[in-house]
């Protein structure tokens, strides 16, 4: 009886596992490695609309805080090579095949990014930089999105 019982609470966590499945959202994986990789993402994208909103007056412009958005950029863009080195994925994933076939390209892009950041943490030193920051980085996600992103 008690076997039965705990079959049926395996089952009923299988359909709940396959249920969650299906309402495909971004943070819904299971997989630890896409999961890792999604939320690097994320962190890039937060501190890149933060360097926006200061770009564009909606913040005030803060050297300490610039900088900040600025070295966590370049610590994520170090990471994005370690965390594509496996070719994971799941049906919430929006990575391209082509990365594990170019994997060389795939981590120079990600070089340019950091090395964009890097640069710019001692050269930022007022809103209109970090308006011209945002042009420049911008530009580094967009070319490997348009190739390594679907
Ligand atoms: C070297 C390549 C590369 C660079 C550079 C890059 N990205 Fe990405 N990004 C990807 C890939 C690949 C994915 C898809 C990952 C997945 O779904 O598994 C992704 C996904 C994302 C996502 C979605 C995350 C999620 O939860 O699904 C956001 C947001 C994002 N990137 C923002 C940025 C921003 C902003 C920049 C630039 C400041 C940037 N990325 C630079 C490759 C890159």
């Amino acid at each position: 009886m008690k076997k039965r019982l705990l079959l049926c609470s395996l089952f009923s966590v299988f359909l709940a596992g396959l249920l969650s499945v299906q309402g495909i959202s971004h943070s819904g994986t299971d997989n630890e490695i896409v999961k890792a990789r999604m939320a690097s993402m994320k962190v890039i994208a937060a501190n890149m609309k933060s360097l926006s909103k200061v770009s564009r007056g909606r913040d005030p412009f803060d050297l300490t805080e610039v900088k900040d958005m600025l070295a966590k950029i370049e610590s994520s863009a170090a990471e994005t090579p370690i965390l594509f080195e496996v070719n994971a994925t799941d049906s919430t994933s929006e990575a391209a095949s082509e990365i594990w076939e170019n994997f060389q390209d795939f981590k120079d892009k990600a070089f340019a990014l950091e090395s964009t950041a890097k640069a710019l943490i001692s050269t930022v030193a007022s809103a209109d930089d970090a308006a011209v920051a945002v042009q420049s980085l911008g530009s580094k996600c967009k070319s490997c999105h348009s190739k390594y992103r679907n």
